[in-house]
This record gives structure tokens, C-alpha cells and sequence, in this order.
């Protein structure tokens, strides 16, 4: 790890991560009872903050606990993590735990302090080769919970269906239920076939993206909108493209998918023009 990305934020105190303590009683480390964000910050400056408090918002009522900071208060939290591990581009990870009690209790208490962590991640730029070539996936049953619409911290098939895909040598792994199309494990999708740009609807078995939301506006804005409806694994066959969007990802082609070719394997023009217009956005909200 750079020695700039050392200071985290454990319930009001900046220190060196290494340092930080969480008691072992804590529900997120004994249940996962946590939700979480990842924010990317570009020129030193959090990339579309609001849309990530509002999803924490909504992961933390979704299981039932209040807001615990206010918008105002995240900010400056997040401005100090920034600061304090020097600026320049990184990723804010934000983390609340229903908090620590003195049994392992599954009922969920009442009254209980959260665990709130903070801490800075190198973000790493993307490649030229990726850029050039595009990514591999491989495609997987979605063994998930069916309320992958919480940003829960509980990503254990997330992680295994990852690793998976990259002991098959890919760098992602598409899932599906019941033949449709979900999302990346640990990414939002796109489709283009016949220049028209699909993506799966929102609901439980999804997580709403930050980035694809802003895709979707750079879409539209290019004129050509995305279309949100059930994608069938079989369309994946024949689609031009695929791409991939995350907040540490940005937006990335996908050129093969099982081993078999994407389009003609080779990014495709609608990805280029609208990660152009993405790479314009990102410039436009860091210099103003
Ligand atoms: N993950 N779907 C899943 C399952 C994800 O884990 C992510 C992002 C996304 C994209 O969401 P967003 O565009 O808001 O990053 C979709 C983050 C980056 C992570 O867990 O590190």
C-alpha cells in the first residue's frame, strides 16, 4: 500500500489503519450486519458523492437502521480521508456496522452505536491494454441473495464467483438467473445489439449503479437512450458489445465472453464515444 493511503476513520478517530481496532462482538465481522460504499474521488475531488450517500441511505433503511450521519457530515468525513491520505485520485470506502454487542445475538437490536470506518484505496488507472482489447468474462447461475439491491458488506458469493472468474483467467463474471441476465458481480451491464444499448431493470436482484446511472445519462444525452428491460442470456451471443461500469471500473468493454468472441472482439464505437463523453464528464466536475 502507498504510504499515503494509511489513515481510516474508526467512530470519530482518524488513525493509521493498521491501528484501528473493531471489537470482535461486532455484527458486521459476525454477520455481515453492515452496508457499505465506494467512492471515487478524481484531482482530489469525491466523483458523484450525492448519488452514493442517497444508496447508503437506502442500504441502511433497508435493514432497518437510521441515518447515522447526514449528508454534510459524510462530506466532511470523506474530505478529511482525502486529505489526510494526500489527495489525487482514490477510492473513499465507506462502512457502517450495526455495531458491536456483548453476545452474538441474532435479533436485531435496539439502540445499538454503529461501527462507522472510512479508509482510502489506491484507484487504479486503467490500463491502455484493457482500453485496447477489452476484458474477458465468464458467465455464472447468480448465487446470490435476492436483495442484492442492498450494498450489504455480506459478498461472499460476490467474491467467489470473482475469484472464480479469474482462475479462468477473466477478469469478471456475469450472472444470470432463470436465463436472464443480473449484473457483473461485482459490476453493472450493458448490451448493444444493433445500436441500441439494453440493460437489465432494477429490482431486488440487482444493485442500482451510481455508474451506470450516469452511463445511462451520457446515453442519452449521445442519442441513443438506454433501453432497460430482461436481457436473455442467449442475446449475448449475438451482441455488437458488452460493457462492464463500475465506480472503480468506469466503463469497459467486454470482448469475450465464455472464450467466444464479442461482436469482433474488439471494443466497440458505441463504448469509445461514450467513454469519451464519460472521460469530458469526469474531466468537466473535477475543474469546476
Ligand atoms: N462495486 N453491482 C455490484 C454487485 C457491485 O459490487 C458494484 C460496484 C456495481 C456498480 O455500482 P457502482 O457503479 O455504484 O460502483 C454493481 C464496488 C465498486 C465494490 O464493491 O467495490
Amino acid at each position: 500500500m502507498a504510504p499515503s493511503m494509511t489513515i481510516g476513520y474508526l467512530n470519530g478517530e482518524f488513525a493509521d489503519l493498521a491501528s484501528l481496532r473493531i471489537p470482535v462482538l461486532d455484527r458486521g465481522f459476525l454477520f455481515g450486519d453492515a452496508v457499505y460504499e465506494v467512492i471515487p474521488v478524481y484531482q482530489g475531488r469525491p466523483f458523484r458523492s450525492e448519488f452514493h450517500y442517497q444508496r447508503l441511505q437506502r442500504s441502511l433503511a433497508q435493514i432497518h437502521m437510521d441515518a447515522v450521519l447526514d449528508r454534510e457530515h459524510w462530506d466532511s468525513l470523506v474530505h478529511d480521508l482525502i486529505e489526510r491520505n494526500g489527495g489525487g485520485s482514490m477510492a473513499v470506502y465507506l462502512q457502517i456496522s450495526r455495531g458491536a454487542e456483548s453476545v452474538r445475538n441474532h435479533l436485531i437490536p435496539k439502540g445499538l452505536a454503529p461501527t462507522v470506518f472510512g479508509m482510502t484505496a489506491a484507484l487504479k488507472s486503467r490500463s491502455p491494454e484493457v482500453l485496447e482489447r477489452g476484458l474477458q468474462v465468464i458467465t455464472r447461475e447468480d448465487t446470490r441473495w435476492d436483495r442484492c439491491d442492498i450494498k450489504s458488506t455480506s459478498l461472499l458469493a460476490n467474491i467467489l464467483l470473482y475469484s472464480e472468474a479469474h482462475e479462468q483467467h477473466a477478469q469478471e463474471c456475469l450472472l444470470h438467473r432463470e436465463g436472464q441476465l443480473t449484473e457483473g458481480s461485482s459490476s453493472s451491464v450493458f448490451v448493444v445489439r444493433n445500436g441500441r444499448i439494453y440493460a437489465p431493470p432494477y429490482g431486488p436482484e440487482i444493485l442500482p449503479g451510481t455508474t451506470r446511472d450516469l452511463v445511462a445519462e451520457l446515453c442519452e444525452a449521445n442519442g441513443t437512450p438506454v433501453r432497460v428491460g430482461p436481457i436473455d442470456m442467449l442475446e449475448l451471443a449475438d451482441a455488437d458489445e458488452i460493457w462492464l461500469a463500475s465506480a472503480t471500473r468506469e466503463l469497459l468493454p467486454v470482448t469475450r465472453v465464455d472464450g467466444h468472441a464479442v461482436g469482433d472482439g474488439h471494443p466497440g464505437p458505441l463504448w469509445r464515444a461514450i467513454d469519451t463523453r464519460f472521460q469530458e464528464y469526469k474531466q468537466e466536475s473535477a475543474n469546476d
